[in-house]
């Protein structure tokens, strides 16, 4: 059955077929297909769920700003899109400002707890205890998402934050019909949410039944929850009863989080990293996201070869990408972490200079086993569910924002009486050196568990300009997958310049190094896939690290035009993504 349902996601979205998308009665101008994206003149909020694309929306249509729309985007996903929309995890958000036409890097990924330590999931025998890792209530970090939201209504949203938190107040106390989307997923993971009697009572029947798609979801203790952030800004998550109701959770499962821990979590706006593809400017997200350093790096490479004349998608095209991709993840494991604790060498991985170098060393023939390459010795010092939203609105304005509880539900634990899900983010720490987490990734003393450390993250937010102006807000969930998704939308957007649906649309790779495997989604056409095995790549089919996922990311992309107009493209890879404009 679920391969079945992956296969008819990948089919729709190979074919761009209409019925994964929702239609609504907004007055938009064309709704989003292959090659046409969802066009409108105001604004437009592209996100997982029809339901939070809208709260989105009503805020636009109040008159507020793309950063008003998003925060109320992400708060309505915690309701809608239990999955991966959260409180309780943590993620990044890249802000345009077009007034001072500055970018913010705002950081609020998890922080370790103080009493976490380096070999805290390992077991009697040094091995790592992935259990323990990922679903006990050890695995949780101390959630950033409200600090980041309310923050940034704070500091750049126009309108009162209550204004801005009553669609997802709404969404929780009312309730919402639940979508076949989100019916699917929660009968999924029923085994995982129903182990917790907190999620089992907040995610499904009285009598243990799960919702039919267009059954009403209420969850009070969530809207109690955003009303108290509401009245109190961070302060009503950090503080008080419902920081009371987390620490509480804690001691009873063997958690660590304290009072402590919350009263000290802190956001982080961080220095943007900033490159160019030819004449595109990239602007995106610094370390503890690994993607924005790695994008660059491998634009870097690309950039000295004539892309285009190879063809999109074609066997030379994507060896090219591929054996790019190895160099780049093979630095990852070494070289990237929470740069508060270890000095990440970034301006020497994002160095023009150094990207050629990588490209000297590729064969343009073959493929290069992964055991043959390594990260780079001395770079010199400088002195399974994720969602991700875009907004923009006709000031130009845009926001870009990932975040996550890690896997799907994140650890399946709920804070009970206080309605919302936890994380296992502490498994995105290399638990142990070349122990790999649970996307396959490795790493080393630079991503280890460290008190206050924050986890390294391939979530990538990425915003492009050209010509000095505004141009895309993009990103993608899908763990490891993300940063080679990111990365080939900018490539079809950059160099091919496909509109926001056909670079979309386009079937995408991927390959992290290790394991040495080229996974393709479905749509790639035979003879490249068999020129591709011939060069010596070792092509899988589409098989991610996600359970029983088939396809590479779920990009969410907004694209101002030169006439003005926002187009923007909802990824039908995942169902139930929807762009809501008008
Ligand atoms: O931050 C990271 O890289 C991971 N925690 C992201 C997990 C993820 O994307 C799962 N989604 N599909």
């Amino acid at each position: 059955m679920r391969f079945i349902v992956g296969l008819l996601f990948s089919v729709a979205a190979l074919l761009g077929q209409g019925a994964l998308y929702a239609q609504s009665s907004t007055p938009i101008i064309t709704y989003n297909t292959q090659f046409h994206p969802t066009l409108a003149r105001n604004g437009m909020v592209v996100s997982q769920d029809e339901h939070a694309s809208n709260a989105g929306l009503e805020i636009l249509k109040l008159g507020g700003n793309a950063i008003d729309a998003a925060v109320a985007t992400g708060f309505a996903l915690a309701v809608t899109h239990p999955q991966a929309g959260n409180l309780g995890g943590g993620g990044f958000m890249m802000i345009y400002l077009k007034s001072e036409d500055r970018v913010i890097a705002l950081d609020y990924r998890e922080m370790a707890p103080k009493a976490a330590s380096k070999d805290m999931f390992l077991n009697e025998n040094g091995d790592v205890d992935n259990r323990k890792a990922r679903f006990s209530m050890q695995s949780s970090g101390v959630p950033g998402s409200v600090m980041g939201l309310t923050e940034a209504q704070r500091k750049y949203g126009t309108l009162p934050l209550a204004t801005v938190m009553a669609p997802a107040i709404r969404l929780a106390g009312e309730g919402f019909p639940v979508s076949w989307a989100l019916a699917y997923s929660l009968d999924r993971y029923k085994g995982r949410l129903s182990t917790d009697d907190a999620s089992r009572n907040q995610f499904f029947k009285v009598d243990g039944s799960s919702y039919q798609e267009g059954e009403i979801l209420r969850q009070p203790e969530l809207a109690k929850t955003l009303t108290e952030i509401s009245d109190k800004g961070a302060a009503g998550f950090y503080e008080g009863w419902v920081a009371d109701r987390i620490v509480e959770s804690m001691q009873t499962q063997g958690g660590l989080i304290t009072h402590d821990d919350l009263k000290g979590y802190f956001a982080k706006e961080r220095e943007a990293l900033e490159g160019t593809y030819r004449d595109v400017k990239v602007v995106t997200m610094p370390p503890p996201s690994s993607g924005g350093v790695h994008i660059l790096q491998m634009l870097n490479v690309f950039e000295g070869w004539d892309m285009k004349a190879l063809g999109h998608n074609s066997a030379n095209y994507l060896h090219r990408l591929t054996e790019t991709m190895k160099y780049a993840y093979a630095d990852r494991s070494k070289y990237l972490g929470d740069p508060d604790f270890f000095n990440v060498p970034i301006s020497a991985l994002t160095d023009k200079a150094y990207g050629s170098s990588i490209r000297r060393k590729i064969k343009l023939d073959a493929a290069t086993p992964s055991t043959e390459i390594a990260p780079a010795p001395n770079l010199p010092d400088e002195s399974k569910d994720t969602t991700h939203f875009s907004t923009m609105d006709a000031a130009g304005n845009m926001v870009a924002n990932t975040y996550t509880l890690n896997f799907s539900y994140g650890n399946g634990r709920s804070v009970a009486g206080a309605g919302f899900l936890l994380n296992n983010e502490m498994d995105d720490f290399s638990a142990k050196p070349g122990s790999p987490n649970g996307f396959g990734l490795i790493g080393g003393v630079a991503n280890a568990i460290e008190p206050g450390k924050r986890p390294l993250s391939s979530m990538t937010p990425t915003l492009l300009f050209k010509n000095g102006q505004p141009y895309v807000a993009t990103g993608s969930p899908g763990g490891s997958t993300i940063i080679t998704a990111v990365l080939q939308m900018v490539m079809n957007i950059a160099e091919f310049d496909m509109n926001a649906a056909t670079a979309t649309a386009r079937p995408r790779i991927h390959h992290q190094w290790f394991p040495d495997r080229l996974i393709m989604e479905p749509g790639h056409s035979v003879d490249t896939r068999l020129r591709l095995a011939e060069m010596g790549h070792n092509v899988s089919g589409t098989a991610s690290y996600n359970e029983g996922e088939r396809v590479l990311g779920a990009t969410m992309t907004i694209l101002r035009r030169p006439d003005g107009l926002i187009s923007g493209s909802a990824d039908p890879r995942r169902p139930g993504a929807y762009a809501a404009a008008y």
